[in-house]
């Protein structure tokens, strides 16, 4: 029996009439660019969120998890609304809010995505439960559908103005590949990512500083992209291509906005980069490119902290091909592209230099890119 089973029977009693587990990312390149309209190019993590559903006869919304046992939320379906309830339990309640029914259902949660680390918890639990919605109710949306609509769970329930790459990278990407996704054009494309095929493995260094997409940074980066873009007198940034890029940084009066709009566009050129080295099996550029990513987010974007900084320092000297941070930053996890015969020693070296700084202890570990959001039970 899954987890989120076992916990079903515990709390509700009986069986759930279907299990759901929905992925988180990583996002091997493409940051702060979904909401430019721009490129990304995220792989889903074996790590999941399940969530056990039943169907109730009347209007009644329970939502339960193992990571907060204290907490049973008893909702009628007709008081959901934005902003209700607060904390991880919006992100169930909004997802029916999201998918406009009012058929009460029994959920009972249970993940393994690490939370707050940049690896998308949220949007794991999110389309575990939309996915599960979906196929219990029949709503018969496609799987893009359902990304665009959990999406509004984040954006308009919880409050939080996420662009859309984690919704599609938990119901879309599919093992063994990374997902190539064109904001503007709403196209995807699956890329193949292998890495042990090439003697490489991805490390993920969670730094376990917590960042809050609800808080003020995040949004403050969005602002100075829509700044820039009114400036520049476009839709957005993906309208800046990289051949135009010096000219538009010389009609922006702000520093700042030079260098967010700096990183957008180079970043977008980046992850086309990516896509065409993979391609090409030239694992050497992969590297360079990931590690001019993180040069770019931490200078220009300025969305690195020091722990993440540090961590990319210290895989590149253990002789990762290359690293940068990932996913919204502030905090959240590092990755780094490092030979397998190697990534045991890279481990021991930035646990003992975080030590040596007196930082939190980093979960470390490896990540292969695996399938989205499925019905497991
Ligand atoms: C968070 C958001 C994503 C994306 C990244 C930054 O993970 O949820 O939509 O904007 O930050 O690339």
């Amino acid at each position: 029996m899954t987890g989120a089973a076992q916990l079903f029977r515990t709390i509700f009693g009986g069986r759930p009439d279907g299990v759901w587990a929905a992925p988180g990312r990583v996002n091997l390149i493409g940051e702060h660019t979904d909401y430019n309209d721009g490129l990304v190019l995220p792989f889903a993590l074996a790590e999941r969120t399940e969530a056990a559903i039943r169907r109730r006869d009347d209007r009644l919304v329970r939502i339960c998890s193992s990571q907060n046992p204290q907490q049973i939320f008893g909702i009628p379906t007709r008081e959901l609304a934005p902003g209700w309830p607060a904390g991880w339990a919006a992100y169930v309640a909004g997802v029916p809010w999201a998918l406009e029914t009012d058929v009460g259902f029994d959920v009972a949660i249970d993940s393994k995505v690490p939370v707050g680390a940049g690896l998308s918890s949220s949007a794991a639990l999110i389309c575990a439960v939309g996915l599960g919605l979906n196929d219990l109710l029949e709503l018969g949306l496609s799987r893009r559908e359902l990304a665009q609509r959990t999406r509004r769970t984040e954006n308009d329930y919880v409050g939080a103005p996420t662009g859309g790459m984690d919704q599609i990278a938990s119901l879309l990407c599919t093992e063994g590949h990374a997902v190539l996704y064109d904001v503007r054009a709403n196209s995807i494309e699956q890329v193949p990512f292998d890495p042990p095929a090439a003697g490489l493995e991805v490390l993920v260094v969670d730094t376990r500083v917590r960042h809050g997409h609800a808080d003020g940074e995040y949004a403050a980066r969005r602002e100075d992209c829509e700044r820039a873009a009114t400036a520049l007198g476009v839709r957005s940034l993906r309208e800046i291509g990289f051949a135009d890029l010096d000219s538009a940084l010389g009609r922006l009066g702000s520093k700042r906005l030079v260098k967010r709009t700096r990183h957008v566009v180079t970043e977008n050129q980046r992850v086309i980069d990516v896509a065409a080295a993979l391609a090409a099996d030239d694992w050497s550029s992969v590297g360079e490119l990931l590690t001019a990513a993180h040069a770019s987010i931490r200078y220009d974007f300025e969305a690195s902290c020091t722990e993440l900084d540090i961590a990319v320092e210290m895989l590149l000297d253990s002789g990762a091909a290359g690293a940068r941070m990932t996913g919204g930053g502030f905090g959240g996890a590092a990755i780094g592209l490092v030979p397998s015969a190697l990534a045991y020693e890279a481990e021991h070296t930035v646990r003992a230099v975080f030590a040596d700084n007196g930082f939190t202890p980093p979960n470390i570990f490896t990540v292969v890119p695996s399938a989205g959001a499925t019905r497991i039970a």
